[in-house]
C-alpha cells in the first residue's frame, strides 16, 4: 500500500482514516473522495488531495484512480443501517451499486481493496451470543442485505478474478471527530455529547440491549493492518468479526457516571431502530481476526469513556455544560 483513494471520506470513518494514512503515506499519496464537498477552510481540503465523486458514477470513479497512479481502493461510501431502513431502494443502489463499481475499478486497475461489512450483516436467526466468524447470515434489514451480497462479491472478486479484496464487520463505532450519519448504534455516541452538553441523555435503544462497539482509533488500526496482512495467512477476506466491548445502555451510562457522577439517563425507545438492533448480535466471536492478522483493540469501555468525554470537552468548548 503506497498510494490510496478513499471514497466517502467525508463519513465517521473516513474523515479520520485519510488523516492518518496522509501521516502514513505522505498526503501526496492519499486521494479523499466524497459525494459532498467539503466545508471551506476543513482539512481535508485544506492538507491534501480531494475530489469530489459519486460512486455511483463508473466513469469518473476510474478515471480518478487511474490518473493518481494509486494501488490501493478504500470503498467506504455507503449509507448506514437507519437510514437505508428509511430508503430501502437509494440504499440497495448506492450500496451495491457503489461496491460493484469500486470491485471493478479494483480489477481493471490491480488494486488492493478494502471495504467495510458490519454486524447489520447478521440476523435474528444468527447465534447472538459469541456469533462466529462463519455462520448464519439471514439479516431483515436493507442495510444487512447489502451488507451480506458485499462480502459475497467482494469473495467472488477474489475467487474468480484474483482481486485481493479484504474488509471487517465492524461494530458500532465511537468517535468524537466526526457524526456517524443514521446509525442504529448512533445512541452510543450522542449520549456523550449529550451527557457534557445537558447532564442527562434518553437513550432510543431500549434497556438490556447488547451490542457490539469499538472505539474508532481502534477502527482505524483495523483497517491499515489487516490491509498490511500477510495474505498468506489469510484464510478468510470478507469479513472479519471485529469487536472491542458489548454493552448495553446501563452499562454505558455506569461508564460515563464514574467520570461524571450526577449524569442521568432516561428511555425513549425508537421502534425502527430498536427492532434493528433486536436483529442483531449481542457479541461476536473475533478469534478469525487475531489469529489470521493479530487483531488487538487497545479501548475497553471504561478506557474510551474517559478519552471520549476529555477530548469531546475540548471540541465542544463552552457548549459543554456539565
Ligand atoms: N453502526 C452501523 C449502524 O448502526 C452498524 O454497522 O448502522
Amino acid at each position: 500500500m503506497k498510494k490510496v483513494m478513499i471514497t466517502g471520506c467525508l463519513g465517521q470513518i473516513g474523515s479520520e482514516l485519510v488523516e492518518r494514512l496522509r501521516k502514513d503515506l505522505g498526503a501526496e499519496n492519499v486521494i479523499a473522495t466524497d459525494v459532498r464537498q467539503p466545508e471551506a477552510g476543513s482539512p481535508i481540503l485544506t492538507e491534501g488531495h480531494f475530489e469530489i465523486l459519486d460512486v455511483t458514477d463508473y466513469e469518473k470513479f476510474k478515471k480518478i484512480a487511474e490518473d493518481n497512479h494509486v494501488d490501493t481502493l478504500v470503498h467506504l461510501a455507503a449509507l448506514l443501517s437507519a437510514v437505508a431502513e428509511a430508503k430501502p431502494k437509494f440504499a440497495w443502489d448506492l450500496n451495491m451499486g457503489g461496491l460493484e463499481n469500486a470491485l471493478e475499478v479494483a480489477r481493471e486497475l490491480k488494486l488492493l481493496f478494502f471495504t467495510p461489512s458490519s454486524i447489520g450483516a447478521f440476523g435474528p436467526s444468527t447465534p447472538a451470543d459469541n456469533t462466529p466468524q462463519d455462520t448464519i447470515q439471514r439479516p431483515t434489514t436493507m442495510y444487512g442485505v447489502t451488507k451480506v451480497s458485499g462480502e459475497l462479491l467482494c469473495d467472488y472478486y477474489h475467487k474468480r478474478f484474483g482481486v485481493d479484496t479484504r474488509g471487517v464487520r465492524f461494530p458500532g463505532l465511537i468517535s468524537y471527530k466526526t457524526l456517524p450519519g443514521g446509525g442504529t448504534t448512533d445512541y452510543a455516541v450522542d449520549i456523550y455529547y449529550e451527557a457534557l452538553k445537558k447532564g442527562h441523555y434518553d437513550s432510543f435503544i431500549g434497556k438490556g440491549t447488547k451490542m457490539d462497539m469499538m472505539y474508532m482509533p481502534d477502527a482505524i488500526d483495523a483497517i491499515v493492518d489487516l490491509l498490511n496482512a500477510d495474505p498468506s495467512r489469510l484464510k478468510h477476506r470478507n469479513a472479519f468479526n471485529i469487536s472491542a466491548m458489548s454493552f448495553e445502555p446501563e452499562e454505558i451510562k455506569a461508564s460515563i457516571q464514574k467520570v461524571m457522577p450526577n449524569f442521568t439517563m432516561d428511555y425513549d425507545v425508537d421502534p425502527v431502530r430498536q427492532g434493528i438492533a433486536d436483529s442483531w448480535p449481542n457479541s461476536l466471536d473475533v478469534s478469525c481476526a487475531k489469529e489470521e492478522w493479530d487483531f488487538s483493540p487497545k479501548y475497553d469501555l471504561d478506557k474510551m469513556t474517559v478519552d471520549m468525554l476529555e477530548k469531546l470537552r475540548i471540541k465542544l468548548g463552552d457548549e459543554a455544560k456539565f
